[in-house]
């Protein structure tokens, strides 16, 4: 049996974890430690141990929910414990390894799998500094993970990475259409997209590397929705800014979707944008946003009251672009809310604190 450098006496009270349903804690502040790769026994084919940045996060903390619902093994890459502890209680989370950066090594070396999801969020007023954090969350997480993944010997390596980006990438604009082979845009994000992209290729070339560039994700509990609502309310629910910007959106579901398919199935790698195969214009999605809440949708919202609550990070709202998932159709993966309208639908009709404003956005 072989260990993850760690002390012996681990192995004595949690011989065979990976083959528990749930893994059993023992000691909190070591929890890394319980898990050991035995080379003898293999995990169950489809099981899988995955290590994950930024899973506190809206689209991490659904990732997570669905990792252990199919029985895999979470290991939380995280600033913080204590915050981590509290949005996944041990109760409802039996068998979550939370570790802060210290330990972020001990836990990706032999998981089979890592999820970098980790960066500040974007739609905030953007400072100097705040770009520049903005961009160094993204890149220094990264680079801390891929620098982790390529020290480790080949037995313990995780065989994939998959790693966010963002449509940002294509930079924007009202009439373009952007695929996967489309060049990247010229702007703030766009740079810190190609930045966050570089620093994930260099992950050792035998570990599969999947880069998400994800579009605008609309799920419950927050995200771009619970930002739009309350100014959609407010406004009588008209289209955001012209209405002519592209709105290039998924459904949260199917993005766990993509991101669960991303890390079993070997054909998926490299590039492949996360958005649903529908985009719509931005007075389309406050139409069919007005049609779903039983509210008209007539009266546009300037552009200066989401600069006032988004601040240049509104630019990500004001300025759309058209992508399309390309890569995804062709490897035949299949959506669960390709149009807008069923996506709301869910949405709205199930989160009664999204509507009321009571769901605070990251
Ligand atoms: N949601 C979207 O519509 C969307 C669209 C395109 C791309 N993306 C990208 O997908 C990723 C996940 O999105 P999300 O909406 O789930 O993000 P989120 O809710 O803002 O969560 C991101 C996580 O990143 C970590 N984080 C926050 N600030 C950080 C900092 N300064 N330095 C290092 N880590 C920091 C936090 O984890 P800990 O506190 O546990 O460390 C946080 O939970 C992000 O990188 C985002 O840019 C999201």
């Amino acid at each position: 049996m072989e260990l993850c450098k760690i002390s012996p006496h681990w192995t004595k009270t949690s011989p065979s974890l990976f083959h528990l349903r749930r893994p059993r804690l023992i000691k909190e502040e070591k929890r890394c430690r319980i898990f050991c790769v035995d080379n003898n026994q293999s995990l169950k084919s489809e099981q899988l141990i995955v290590s994950i940045t930024g899973a506190t996060g809206f689209i991490g903390r659904r990732l997570v929910q669905r990792l252990l619902a199919d029985n895999h093994v979470v290991r939380v890459l995280t600033r913080s414990r204590s915050k981590t502890k509290s949005i996944f209680p041990a109760k409802e989370f039996p068998g979550i390894i939370i570790v802060e950066e210290p330990e972020w090594p001990k836990c990706i070396e032999a998981s089979s799998a890592v999820v970098n999801l980790a960066g500040l969020p974007i739609s905030t007023r953007w400072s100097a500094e705040i770009k520049k954090e903005i961009k160094r969350s993204r890149v220094n997480t990264t680079t801390k993970v891929v620098d982790v993944i390529n020290c480790l010997s080949p037995d313990v390596q995780p065989k994939v990475l998959v790693s966010a980006t963002a449509v940002g990438y294509y930079g924007t604009s009202e009439t373009q259409v952007f695929d996967e082979q489309s060049p990247s845009g010229n702007d703030f994000l766009a740079e810190v997209c190609r930045e966050w992209e570089a620093r994930a290729q260099g992950v050792n070339k035998d570990v599969r590397l999947v880069l998400i560039r994800i579009g605008v994700v609309l799920g419950k509990d927050g995200g771009a929705l619970a930002r739009m609502i309350p100014l959609f309310m407010m406004f009588a629910g008209g289209p955001l800014g012209s209405g002519k910007q592209w709105f290039s959106w998924i459904h949260l579901d199917d993005l766990v979707s993509l991101i669960m398919e991303a890390l079993s199935n070997q054909s998926y790698k490299g590039v492949i944008n996360g958005t649903a195969p529908n985009p719509v214009r931005l007075g389309e999605m406050c139409e069919q946003l007005g049609r779903v809440m039983g509210r008209p949708s007539w009266l546009p919202v300037p552009d200066f009251a989401l600069k006032a609550v988004l601040g240049e990070g509104a630019s990500v709202v004001l300025d759309g672009q058209k992508v399309l998932p390309k890569k995804a159709q062709e490897l035949g993966f299949s959506f669960d809310y390709p149009y807008v309208s069923d996506a709301l639908k869910d949405i709205i009709t199930s989160d009664k604190k999204l509507v009321q404003g009571q769901v605070r956005a990251p």
